[in-house]
Order: structure tokens, then sequence, then C-alpha cells
């Protein structure tokens, strides 16, 4: 079975607890709970990583770049949090790994502050899903899947 990896990076980990008028009040083993449905519906298995290192995060993108050359990876589901907007590496391991990354935002990035209006990831990315609230993850995962199925 193929499978997708779900990468969500810096401070993911505290949703639920963290602004939740701007990210809801699901935790990040919800969010990870709605992936795993949303695979098993659409017969792909999901792997979940969160890290606030970039390095992991890089190294994740690496990883899951040799299984989309084997065959055994659609693609990775990418919340990069603040990273976002600062991450050159990020980028340059997206298109590096040559693995399609689809971006997502809980929050519609657009509507806040002008310093989160804009992405490295986007760039890189086969597509971007922004301001569904958690629903974004398997709106993502229904999308890479479309894409590479
Ligand atoms: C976020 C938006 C980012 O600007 C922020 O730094 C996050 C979460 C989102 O999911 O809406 O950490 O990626």
């Amino acid at each position: 079975m193929p499978s997708i990896l779900i990468l969500n990076g810096p401070n993911l980990n505290l949703l639920g607890q963290r602004e939740p008028a701007q990210y809801g009040h699901n935790t990040l083993a919800d969010v990870e709970a709605l992936c795993m449905e949303a695979g098993k519906r659409l017969g792909v298995e999901i792997n979940c990583l969160q890290s606030n290192h970039e390095g992991v995060l890089i190294d994740a993108i690496h990883e899951a770049g040799r299984g989309v050359a084997a065959g055994e990876v659609l693609g990775v589901v990418f919340n990069a949090g603040a990273y976002t907007h600062t991450s050159v590496a990020l980028h340059d391991a997206i298109k590096g790994a040559e693995v399609p990354v689809i971006e997502v935002h809980i929050s519609n990035v657009h509507a806040r502050e002008a310093f989160r209006h804009h992405s490295y990831i986007s760039p890189a990315a086969a597509g971007i899903v922004v301001g569904f609230g958690v629903d974004g993850y398997v709106l993502a995962i229904e999308g890479l899947v479309r894409k590479t199925r």
C-alpha cells in the first residue's frame, strides 16, 4: 500500500491549547486520527511526524523523496508552521528530494499578519490548502492521492 507522510513543524505539538481562536480545539493526536481515517478510506498508509527542529523536518523530506523514487511513497502533507515564512532550507529540501508536497495551514495565513503572507514552501509545493481548519489535512490527503494516482 502506498504511503503519505503527515509532517508537522514547530509548535504544532501544542494544538488544542495554542491560540484556539486561530487553530481550534483539536489536538495533534486528533488531527493524526483524522488523517488515519482518511487514509483507511482512500487505501493509503498514513505515517505521522511532528518536530520543532528544522533539520529533522529536512531529513524527513529527504527520506520521503527516497520513498517516492522507490514507488512506495505518494508524497508529504506538510504544515511547516512558522518555518513556512523563514526557511529557504525547507524549500530547497522539497525541490532537491523531488517529493510532491501539499502545503497545509490550519488558519488563513493571508488574513493574518503581513509576515505570514509569504511562504518559502509554496513555490516548491504541488498544492496548497489554507484556512480550512484541521479539515485541511484531509483535503490535502485527498488532493495528493488524486494528483499522484
Ligand atoms: C500555521 C500558520 C503559521 O503562520 C504559524 O506560524 C503556524 C501555524 C497554520 O497552520 O495556520 O505555526 O502554519
